[in-house]
């Protein structure tokens, strides 16, 4: 089928080998921009690149790519070292967030460029086959400044595809486009993925773009990985608080480990004694800061019999959100905490601000991180992790 079994005059190779980063350093002058960074992306995965701005994703791209020459540090694909190589000489394609198709060819000519500067016969029929996987095929004739943000991205891809890099590097490709149009691209970008089957490495500081569409996400943080893992487990268990604020939103507050019960550590939580299961604690002594997602939290009247894991606090705010109602609370700390309660009850919600209320969570699905990272002005009280806070 199409493009990627066709055995194209010779000109494509096989999408065999992993892309491997080996202690890659990138300094711009005393500026370190990419800090010692491992990296093993098997082949044929959906890889992303998440964190804030300026934490070294494009840097890092650029070194793939060999756009950028690390300071130090190896870069191989399918055990081939590619360090030092020309960007032309690697089989890898980038497609940007600016698209940059040539305004005077057609669709359908910009497509086909590569594999015709290659001197393949067959390039307008590879054209056509990727322009079919983009399903752009409509629109082959007519020139880009003809074509919307969402569908000039669509020929960016295709024309990268029809290269059969052995790794694609995308850079934000989705950056132009409304929000309605990402989300679109995002389920395409990952269809097409899997029907090529060729390594996707994405960048992205949307956490959500990140987890809908990767195998695995790597989250970036001051040049170097914070953790890496498939969505749900970044979730589940975020290992440090920055990837607890950065990939989805977390209710943290200063804790101490005071001592463990089996597989459980028991600590003190701003005068409040929790529990964590040991194997969801990254840090098993001393100050530590104690997580619980907030729709992993419920919110009740009347303290709950028997739940060992509860706090009491006072609601400062309601909002309906459609799917879910979420509540601000002030806990004894003196500090907020966020619960998100999902709307399965026909009656409208009757807790109102100013309430005095019970949370309490499944000590199953507490976490404790390192207390590093804490935003200016949180010592000692809890506090709302989001992309927004901390460092
Ligand atoms: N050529 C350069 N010279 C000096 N500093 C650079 C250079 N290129 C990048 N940097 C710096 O390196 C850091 C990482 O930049 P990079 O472009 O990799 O960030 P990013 O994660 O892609 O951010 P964004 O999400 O904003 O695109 C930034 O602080 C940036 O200012
Ligand atoms: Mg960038």
């Amino acid at each position: 089928m199409g493009i990627f079994t066709r055995s194209a005059g010779g000109g494509f190779r096989e999408a065999k080998g992993d892309l491997v980063l080996e202690s890659v350093t990138k300094r711009f002058a005393d500026f370190t921009a990419v800090d010692d960074l491992d990296l093993h992306v098997p082949r044929g995965s959906f890889f992303a690149l998440l964190g804030p701005s300026g934490c070294g994703k494009t840097t890092t791209l650029r070194m793939v790519a060999g756009l950028e020459q690390p300071t130090s540090g190896r870069v191989l694909i399918g055990g081939t070292d590619l360090t030092g190589s020309r960007p032309y000489e690697r089989p890898v394609n980038t497609v940007f967030q600016s698209y940059a198709l040539f305004p005077h060819l057609s669709i359908r000519d910009n497509v086909a460029f590569g594999p015709k500067r290659r001197g393949q016969s067959d390039a307008v029929n590879l054209a056509d086959d990727a322009l079919e996987l983009v399903q752009m095929s409509h629109l082959a004739g007519r020139r880009p400044a003809q074509l919307s943000g969402g569908q000039q991205q669509r020929v960016a891809l295709a024309r990268a595809i029809v290269n059969r890099p052995e790794v694609l590097l995308l850079d934000e490709p989705l950056g132009a486009l409304d929000l309605k149009l990402r989300r679109q691209m995002q389920v395409e970008l990952k269809r097409i993925q899997t029907e090529v089957g060729l390594t996707f490495i994405h960048v992205t500081h949307d956490q959500e773009e990140a987890m809908t569409m990767a195998d695995t996400v790597a989250v970036m943080n001051g040049g170097h990985i914070e953790q890496m893992g498939a969505p749900e487990a970044l979730y589940d268990l975020p290992g440090t608080a920055f990837v607890a604020g950065f990939v989805g939103q977390s209710n943290l507050v200063p804790a101490t480990i005071t001592g463990n019960d089996g597989d459980r550590l028991v600590a003190d939580a701003a005068g409040t004694t929790v529990g964590v299961p040991r194997a969801r604690a990254a840090q098993g002594e001393g100050s530590v800061l104690f997580g619980v997602r907030p729709e992993k939290v419920r919110i009740h009247r009347d303290r709950p019999g028997g739940a060992g894991n509860d706090v009491r606090a006072t609601v400062t705010d309601v909002s309906f959100t459609g799917v879910a109602t979420q509540y601000l609370v002030t806990v004894p700390s003196g500090g907020q905490w966020s619960v998100y309660e999902q709307n399965l009850d026909v009656e409208p919600q009757s807790i109102r601000p100013g309430d005095e209320v019970w949370l309490s969570w499944d000590p199953a699905h507490a976490f404790v991180v390192a207390s590093e990272g804490l935003p200016e002005g949180a010592e000692g009280k809890a506090f709302i992790a989001t992309a927004g806070t901390g460092t």
